[in-house]
């Protein structure tokens, strides 16, 4: 009987890049098919991003690349090499958090906190671009970011105390903002 000689499975190339991660110079290899989203989840472990729709409508994935937000769901891992990513991650200085991350804890605009990464993310370009921004340009920024626990209001609202916080201001929450109204 002829003997069928056995053919081994090719081996998958793994695609291996650097860029800069939270400031910090990385590498990592991965399947070269995977999203940026799923390289910095199982690859390089940071969880603060979140996986959501895939389809690019939730916003809850959305990274900085080169300081500019990304919805890392439709962004190829490959994509990152030579460039600056950030995570919600790389927010804090030091031990120190941002101050959007101050104000959403302060407010209560992070319920069950799956849309937060991407929308403080979002709302720290609109910051840096718009240092003092009007209700319509804060929801006009956020419009691309789904949240379903907040009803948007506390998530406006703690923008706003930011920037002001972040322009000098000895800002505090309104006595509606925590309690509501009598
Ligand atoms: S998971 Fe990327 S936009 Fe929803
Ligand atoms: S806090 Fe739950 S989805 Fe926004």
């Amino acid at each position: 009987m002829k003997q069928m000689r056995k053919t081994s499975k090719p081996k998958l190339e793994k695609a291996h890049i650097a860029f800069r991660l939270n400031g910090e110079q990385t590498e990592v290899a991965f399947a070269p098919h995977k999203t940026l989203l799923e390289v910095l989840r199982e690859d390089l472990r940071l969880t603060g991003t979140k996986h959501g729709c895939e389809l690019g409508e939730c916003g809850c994935c959305a990274v900085l690349i080169d300081g500019k937000p990304v919805l890392s769901c439709l962004a190829l891992g490959v994509a990152a090499e030579g460039h600056e990513v950030t995570t919600v991650e790389g927010m804090t200085d030091g031990t120190e958090l941002h101050p959007l991350q101050q104000t959403f804890a302060e407010l209560g605009a992070a319920q069950c906190g799956y849309c937060t990464p991407g929308i403080l993310l979002t709302a720290k370009v609109l910051l840096e671009n718009s240092p003092r921004p009007s209700r319509d340009q804060i929801k006009d920024a956020l419009a691309g970011n789904i949240c379903r626990c907040t009803g948007y209001i506390k998530i406006y609202e703690a923008v706003e105390l930011a920037a002001a916080r972040m322009a000098g201001e000895p800002a505090e929450p309104a006595k509606e903002t925590i309690y509501g109204w009598d």
